[in-house]
């Protein structure tokens, strides 16, 4: 059923792995002034000029696990499972330290050539992401990040440059991870502070205009350097059901479901949705386009969806759910009384991957790529240094399952790539406490560890998936 060709993979980003911040010319990111976990990294995703100036001893991203040194030893644990494409992004500030320099870091394009090199060496394609949540921090010192225009100019030179750098060694591209997270993150979205600004909604969604603007150039771009080059967008899925079969609340769930599906609508409808003229109207948002913004939308749609997905998210509109919310991955959701829940506060729905996908697939009619999909949770190694993951190996068996099951209903999906399959720093908490991963690293969240790797249970699991092409799920 599934094709010889099919993408089993492994999935991480540049913030939460390479560390090396400022090592062989990189500049600082948006993540690299992100406190831990202790520190109100939470807090700081929220309101960031709270934190913006103080200095701290230990940010986790600075030396992350430091798979900048160690990335050959990391893909050949990787090739040791049989991985078929790897998903990693590149640091803009590698390239450009200060994301809009007159020439390129040439330090960091070699690191990430022989990063891709090493990937093909071992069979492997990459999947790279063009932003992973770091926007060079010196643009939002310059322009605000995305909430000014010129943010586009620095990030589609940034982007020629390595599709020229990289062409042949790299086919697969995502414009923006997790786009939709502009607007409830945005610091970490898009470089963007909110404080003072009146009208909040009216910066959001004119800066993730930018980035839709910046998004269709790259694919533009990528297009013409390389016929070869695929170019996809990249969606924090994740379904909204109704809280109930009231209508208010089946109608609630389509305005949530919008909220998400705007902006993937843009990337590959080629136009903005009708829904969004009411959400700009309600918010008093006049979006400001320059001539030729809709010609360039329309004519440079991407050619595949990628997406997240950790669990689907549910909404409400009666007296029953007032204050009954928790953490959808930075989205608020309900809590769903059907569902078992994380420590992390993190739902669990395997069937609700089938949901999104066909949702997402009769929508846009692409390949879906799954380029997110993972358990967090804590480890606690034996004595001797195991990991017996057997909660880790229930999640991920019941994911694929139902990823074939949506492949049986007739959605195309070219592959599957779980979650920082090398444990990493978590992204919303800052911690190493929280981990997805089939191979273990010794480091905890105050930055203590050898940073060491070992194999874990899920490991020798997830081989033998690869090996019998998604058969093996025992
Ligand atoms: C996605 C991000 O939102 O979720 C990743 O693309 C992130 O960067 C992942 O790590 C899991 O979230 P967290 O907060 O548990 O790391």
């Amino acid at each position: 059923m599934i094709s010889k060709d099919f993408m089993w993979g492994a999935a991480m980003a540049a913030n939460q792995c390479e560390g090396a911040y400022l090592k062989d010319g990189k500049g600082l990111s948006v993540v690299d002034v992100l406190p831990d976990a202790a520190h109100g990294r939470w807090d700081m995703l929220y309101h960031p000029e709270k934190y913006l100036g103080r200095k701290l001893d230990f940010y986790p991203s600075h030396e992350a696990i430091d798979f900048y040194h160690r990335f050959r030893e990391d893909l050949e644990l990787l090739a040791g499972m049989g991985i078929r494409a790897f998903r990693t992004s590149i640091s803009w500030p590698r390239i450009f330290p200060n994301g809009d320099d007159s020439e390129p870091n040439e330090k960091g394009l070699a690191f990430y050539g022989e990063l891709f090199d090493e990937c093909r060496r071992h069979g492997m394609e990459p999947v790279v992401t063009l932003c992973h949540f770091d926007t060079p921090y010196a643009l939002v010192e310059k322009y605000g990040g995305f909430k000014d225009r010129r943010a586009v100019d620095a990030y589609v030179r940034y982007c020629q440059t390595v599709f020229e750098r990289y062409k042949g060694k790299v086919r697969y591209w995502i414009t923006f991870n997790e786009i939709n997270m502009i607007t409830h993150i945005p610091f970490l979205g898009g470089g963007i502070l909110l404080e003072g600004e009146e009208n909040k909604p009216q910066i959001l969604y004119q800066a993730a205009h930018h980035q839709l603007v910046a998004s269709a150039i790259a694919t533009k771009t990528a297009h013409e350097t390389d016929p070869e080059n695929r170019v996809g967008c990249m969606l924090a899925a994740g379904s909204f059901y109704p809280y109930s079969c009231r209508p208010e609340d089946v109608m609630a769930s389509i305005e949530k479901n919008h909220e998400n599906y705007l902006f993937i609508d843009v990337q590959s409808r080629g136009a903005y949705p009708g829904y969004a003229k009411r959400i700009f109207s309600e918010n008093g948002i006049k979006l400001h386009m320059e001539d030729g913004d809709e010609a360039l939308l329309k004519e440079n749609t991407v050619d595949y969806i990628a997406f997240s997905y950790y669990s689907s998210r549910l909404t409400g509109t009666g007296e029953e759910v007032k204050g009954k919310t928790v953490d959808g991955n930075a989205v608020t959701t309900l809590r769903n009384p059907h569902l078992d829940i994380t420590a992390w506060g993190r739902q669990i729905d395997p069937i609700g991957l089938r949901v999104t996908m066909n949702e997402l697939y009769d929508r846009y009619q692409k390949p879906l790529f799954i380029v997110e999909n993972g358990l967090g949770c804590e480890d606690i190694p034996e004595p001797d240094g195991t990991v017996s993951d057997d909660y880790r190996i229930d999640y991920t068996k019941k994911h694929i399952l139902q990823m074939q099951e949506a492949m049986k209903d007739g959605v195309e999906c070219m592959g599957y790539l779980p979650w920082g399959t090398i444990d990493l720093v978590s992204a919303g908490g800052g911690e190493m406490k929280k981990r997805y991963g089939f191979i273990y690293v010794d480091r905890d969240n105050e930055g203590n560890g050898s940073l060491a790797r070992r194999p874990k249970k899920s490991y020798e699991w997830y081989k033998r998936v690869i090996a019998s092409n998604g058969e093996d799920l025992d």
